[in-house]
């Protein structure tokens, strides 16, 4: 709870700060979902620009956001739009810009729809049995999308235990999960290993993205995290033990989700 209250004032006082013209600076990815885990602390902003006046200019949104973040010593990252990184102490804030859209066909760049995912998350009010979920994961080292890892992301295990309907329900799901498992939650494909593009479906799980059916959200999942998942599953369902969520030490922990 400490933590809570402390990154949530930081981000707010640095939200504050931020001031960009025909724009949103709102907070997102898990600290707006609550779906935030102790000891995570990266911090997803974004800077939302008016959709009418932006939607044809949406490849400059990152050169006009680093003028206006130069007085805070953002450093610029590359992503499938640029955005930026303002490190606090131990806490780091991404800040990410994005077309305000309400509907995922009008997106020009895959990060426009990240709030969508919010919405969608939050709905459901899920929050605490998708920190069990997340904080399994991430003890069974398989949390993470990056590259290097190439395991579940916080979006794709907040879909699976929403789907499942709990943590419980998410550890028995995968248990008896095979070689290839399909997962649509909204049904918005009739068969989504048929009408998503190819080069998109060579993960051994296929999760349609419940706000974007073009996107199979577990894309980057390898064969070994997946395995890793569903042995973890069932060596829990066997012996349920708090150990199944902690990692040796904190330290540990970090490097787990870094
Ligand atoms: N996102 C995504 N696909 C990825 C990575 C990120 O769709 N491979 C989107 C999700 O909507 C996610 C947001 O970008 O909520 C922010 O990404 P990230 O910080 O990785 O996810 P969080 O949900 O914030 O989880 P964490 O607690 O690990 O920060
Ligand atoms: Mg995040």
């Amino acid at each position: 709870k400490e933590e809570t209250e402390k990154i949530k004032k930081l981000t707010d006082d640095l939200i504050k700060k931020i001031k960009v013209k025909d724009a949103k600076v709102v907070v997102g990815g898990s600290l707006k979902k609550d779906t935030w885990l102790r000891g995570i602390h990266d911090v997803d902003i974004f800077v939302a620009f008016n959709y009418k006046k932006y939607k044809d200019k949406s490849d400059r949104l990152s050169d006009i956001l680093e003028k206006r973040l130069k007085k805070f010593r953002a450093v610029r990252l590359h992503g499938s739009r640029d955005y930026f990184r303002i490190k606090k102490g131990r806490f780091a804030f991404e800040i990410v810009p994005i077309l305000d859209i309400k509907n995922a066909t009008l997106a020009r760049n895959i990060t426009d729809i990240t709030p969508l995912h919010s919405i969608w998350v939050k709905r459901h009010g899920l929050e605490d049995e998708i920190r069990l979920t997340k904080a399994f994961a991430v003890a069974q080292h398989v949390y993470g999308a990056e590259t290097h890892i190439r395991g579940f992301s916080g979006y794709v295990l907040e879909i699976l235990t929403i789907y499942y309907g709990s943590f419980m329900g998410f550890i028995k799901g995968v248990s008896r999960w095979k070689k290839l498992v399909i997962i649509d939650p909204e049904h918005k494909l009739k068969d989504p290993a048929k009408e998503l593009n190819k080069s998109k479906i060579n993960s051994p799980l296929i999760l349609v993205d419940p706000v974007d059916a073009t996107r199979n959200v577990a894309a980057v999942v390898s064969e070994e995290k997946y395995e890793r998942l569903i042995e973890a599953a069932k060596a829990f369902l066997k012996n349920p033990l708090e150990k199944f969520f902690t990692l040796k030490d904190e330290k540990i922990f970090k490097r787990a989700i870094a």
